[in-house]
């Protein structure tokens, strides 16, 4: 269950391009099962429809003090900042920022950010040059010194069609930063969680390499609800598309079986708790071709040589204090052969996943799971989403004092 449920999250939304982002926020708020309250300024009417923000939040949208359209009715700053748990000001712009810090207060959204009884996150939005401006990032510093929270700005192309730090997180990334503050304090503070997740690629030449579908979500789904629960978390991501930026979690991107090895190896001594879910290529290519390899009418022989085993490494070198769990992908006698991968392997536990069952495992969004030891089956994990399964996982590994 996300922490954020019954939750009242008021959006604040300032006049920034990046608006349009806010609706898809509200959305994912109240898929969580939050309440959330709209409060926009003045000039962010400009920018997105308090008609569709007002339809997605089920709720009324305000903008001004007194509301016209609906017979002069007050909207009252005071009540909206004290009904709050949480005040989240996405897009924040400059001027904005600067009434918060400076505590001027000429609408009703600043006006209910002075009121609040509850913490502040701004999410800032502007032009490169405005963002790295000495009085914005003095701004930062005045707010945070307040008790106010601050989501950096992501970096890439801007509204100005400049490059740089100033774009507004995705809403996903605005997602995980809320759920995150909710769920801060949770059973894992102080456990240091380190996961291998998604394909490697090796090359053949320089435009070609062999890897497989793995998604990676499943390792993001376990990277996430062990931030949630307060671990501090790295993850040794093969090339998969971006996940959302989540805070607790940090994102160690590499390419090869060989850059995964040495990435995971140089993590894993401070590691309390490692969970290998990448689909690790067994075999890379004896001597990638340096260029392009040209076409010819002759077959292409390759010479592939086994990669390193990165959770054997780590299992076998494992300290006391460290827990170690593989996963394993199997088409037959898929519980035997997990079975055997813990022993060989010296992980803990290894959770096997059938790789051929319609709509589970492998680059989909749902799995199905049974754990075993050496010693036969700990749990079996009926068919769910990633994420339901993550939790359901860690629930057991800490119940079982896997980790801990
Ligand atoms: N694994 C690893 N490094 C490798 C190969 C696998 O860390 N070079 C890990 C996987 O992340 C997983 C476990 O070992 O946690 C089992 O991986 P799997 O692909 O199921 O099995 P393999 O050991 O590769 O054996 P096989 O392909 O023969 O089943």
């Amino acid at each position: 269950m996300s922490p954020l449920r019954g939750k009242k999250i008021l959006l604040g939304i300032t006049g920034s391009i990046s608006a349009y982002k806010a609706p898809l926020f509200v959305r994912l708020l109240k898929k969580s099962g939050a309440e959330v309250q709209v409060v926009l300024t003045p000039s962010a009417l400009d920018f997105v429809s308090p008609l569709v923000l007002a339809t997605l939040s089920e709720r009324p949208v305000f903008h001004a003090f007194v509301d016209g359209s609906q017979g002069h009715q007050w909207n009252n700053h005071v009540e909206l900042g004290c009904w709050a748990d949480a005040i989240v000001v996405a897009p924040a712009s400059s001027v904005t920022l600067a009434k918060g810090a400076t505590g001027l207060c000429d609408n009703l959204l600043t006006a209910v950010i002075l009121s609040a009884k509850c913490p502040v996150i701004w999410a800032p939005a502007m032009d490169l040059d405005m963002y790295a401006f000495g009085a914005t990032q003095n701004n930062f510093a005045t707010l945070e010194s307040f008790g106010h929270y601050i989501i950096p700005a992501d970096s890439g192309p801007l509204a100005s069609g400049l490059e740089g730090q100033g774009r507004l997180p995705e809403p996903e990334s605005l997602f995980s930063y809320v759920e995150h503050f909710f769920g801060e304090k949770g059973s894992m503070v102080g456990e240091r969680v380190l996961i291998t997740a998604g394909p490697t690629q090796e090359p053949l030449d320089a435009v070609r390499f062999l890897s497989n579908a793995s998604s990676g979500k499943m390792g993001w789904a376990l990277a996430r609800s062990a931030a949630l629960r307060g671990a501090q978390v790295d993850v040794v991501l093969g090339p998969v598309s971006d996940f959302p930026f989540i805070p607790g979690v940090q994102v160690h991107s590499v390419v090869t079986a060989e850059e995964m090895f040495h990435k995971t190896l140089s993590l894993f001594p401070t590691s309390t708790c490692s969970v290998f879910t990448a689909a690790v290529a067994d075999y890379a290519v004896a001597t990638p071709e340096k260029g392009k390899r040209k076409k010819t009418d002759e077959p292409w022989n390759l010479s592939l040589k086994p990669t390193l085993d990165i959770l054997k490494a780590c299992g076998q070198s494992k300290q006391k204090h460290q827990k170690v769990i593989g996963f394993a992908l199997e088409t037959d006698n898929g519980l035997a052969n997990a079975q055997e991968k813990a022993v060989k392997k010296g992980a803990d536990v290894v959770c096997f996943n059938p790789a051929n069952e319609e709509g589970l495992g492998f680059g989909s969004t749902h799995n199905r799971v049974v754990m075993v030891n050496a010693s036969g089956i700990i749990k079996e994990f009926p068919a769910q989403s990633k994420q339901d399964l993550a939790e359901a996982l860690w629930d057991t590994i800490e119940a079982l004092s896997v980790v801990k």
